[in-house]
Order: C-alpha cells, then sequence, then structure tokens
C-alpha cells in the first residue's frame, strides 16, 4: 500500500515496469521491490509516499460494496467476544459484499476456515471477487444458496448473521454449532433483537446478550483537536449467545 498524506491510500500491485499515475506525480513500481515496509518512495513531482503493508481494513475499503458492510468498531467486537482467531471454524450468512467474509478469513489464517452463504448470484460474484483481493481465498468456502436451507457444515465455533430475519437462522445455526460455540447476529433494529433473543431463549442458548459499540473519529490538530464533524451515528447492534449441550453430566 503507498500512502500519501493523512488520508490518500492507494493499493497497487508491484510489478517491475510498472508506472503508477496519480495526482501528485507517476511513482516508479519497481523501485518499491527490495525496499522494507515503512519506507518513503518519491514521485515524478517529487512528493513523498510511504510503503505499508496493507491491513484488512485497507483491503475493504477499496472493496466493490453492493451491500451495507460491517464496519471495523462491529467486527473488532465479535473477534472479542467469542474469540475466533487462528484455526477457527467460523459459517457465515449472507456474504453481501464480503467485508465481514475477508476480515474473519485474515483472522482464522492459516488452518483455519470461513464458510459462507449468499443467497443472490449477484452478490456472491462480486463478494468472490472482493474476497480474492483481500489475498484470503485459501480459508473462505462460498455457497451461492439460501442459509435457511440448511448449514452444511457441523462442529463450528461460530455461526455469524447478517441478514434481516436473524431469528429464523437460530435453529439452523444451532445444528451447525459445536457445544458452547458462538451465535452472532447483527441487527440495524430493536425488533429484530427482540424476535432472535426469544428464539435464542427458546432453543436453550445461554450467556445471551446484545451490545452496541460507539467509536468516532478525533481530527488531531496542535490547537483545534475535537471530535471529526462527520461520524456514522447508527450501525447496528450484536447479539451474542452460546449453543448448551443437550447431556446432562452428572
Ligand atoms: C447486509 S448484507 C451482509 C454484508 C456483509 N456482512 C459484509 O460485511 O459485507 C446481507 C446479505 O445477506 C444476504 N441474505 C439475505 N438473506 C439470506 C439468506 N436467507 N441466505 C443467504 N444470504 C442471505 C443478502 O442477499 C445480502 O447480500
Amino acid at each position: 500500500m503507498l500512502m500519501h498524506g493523512r488520508k490518500k491510500r492507494w493499493l497497487v500491485k508491484v510489478e517491475e515496469n510498472k508506472e503508477f499515475h496519480t495526482h501528485i506525480g507517476i511513482i516508479k513500481i519497481g523501485n518499491v521491490v527490495g525496499k522494507p515496509y515503512g519506507s518513503p518512495i518519491m514521485t515524478s513531482k517529487d512528493k513523498q509516499c510511504w510503503i505499508f503493508q496493507p491491513v484488512p481494513f485497507d483491503y475493504v475499503h477499496k472493496f466493490r460494496r453492493p451491500t451495507q458492510v460491517l464496519y471495523p468498531k462491529d467486527i473488532g467486537l465479535i473477534l472479542m467476544m467469542t474469540g475466533i482467531g487462528p484455526g477457527s471454524r467460523v459459517v457465515e450468512a449472507g456474504t453481501g459484499s464480503g467485508a465481514l467474509t475477508s476480515v474473519l478469513a485474515y483472522y482464522v489464517r492459516p488452518n483455519g476456515k470461513i464458510f459462507t452463504y449468499e443467497k443472490r448470484e449477484d452478490f456472491f460474484e462480486i463478494s468472490s471477487e472482493n474476497i480474492a483481493k483481500a489475498k484470503v481465498y485459501d480459508c473462505v468456502v462460498q455457497y451461492n444458496q439460501d442459509v435457511m436451507e440448511g448449514i452444511v457444515e457441523k462442529n463450528v465455533d461460530a455461526v455469524v448473521i447478517d441478514l434481516d430475519t436473524p431469528w429464523l437462522v437460530v435453529q439452523t445455526a444451532k445444528h451447525a454449532l459445536k457445544d458452547g460455540g458462538y451465535f452472532v447476529s447483527f441487527s440495524p433494529t430493536f425488533n429484530q433483537i427482540e424476535k432472535t433473543v426469544s428464539k435464542l431463549d427458546e432453543e436453550n442458548f445461554h450467556d445471551i446478550q446484545t451490545l452496541e459499540c460507539f467509536s468516532r473519529e478525533i481530527k488531531t490538530k496542535e490547537g483545534a483537536t475535537r471530535p471529526n464533524k462527520f461520524i456514522s451515528h447508527h450501525t447496528g447492534y450484536l447479539t451474542f449467545a452460546r449453543k448448551t449441550a443437550t447431556q446432562l453430566i452428572m
């Protein structure tokens, strides 16, 4: 990733004879080869850029987004609350633009897997391109399928749902989860949460809680540091629950 100033960032594939044209001049991409991350590189107009290793945020930022995507603050909370990490097996629905898929895949590397279900063919195709762009395809299995028709995987560590009727997926998710595994659902409205929590109770899930996460950027400039005027007020609520075992240990 090449970065200029505080905000401008470009993801560029490094090729020996490539020239990359920007509003601050041309960058000879071949000159990047062999330079460590964090190094500066000059444009033809003598402007300075920095070479950084891209992180999931940088890839998702550049995705084609035909759907609403999950925000970093919400994805961070999912990781923290569920312990999804290297080696985890996670089912996700719907794939949408593949933003959540790509970040989860990044964190379950190298031997974990994200099994993701998307019912719409157009979103399936676009998310597929996005996941490939994020270079995490090895850790993703994609289905162009309605998740309500069933989940193929069994004994998974977590099922993460971002679609409009999560309560209708609770039972299907229960069959796919290992005992103690996590059900997570992201919903923008209270009535969706109520229906989901009621279904989770009915299916004997435990440790049910719903959280909302806030974040706001602070503009930092000496003498003028303050919150950014433009913040995203409302994204949605995250409901977490753990599957309980049916067998009693005496
Ligand atoms: C808000 S988007 C998901 C965005 C995704 N979390 C991301 O970060 O890119 C919701 C997606 O769920 C899909 N969807 C809705 N119902 C579904 C179902 N029953 N099975 C599979 N996908 C479904 C929709 O087509 C849509 O693409």
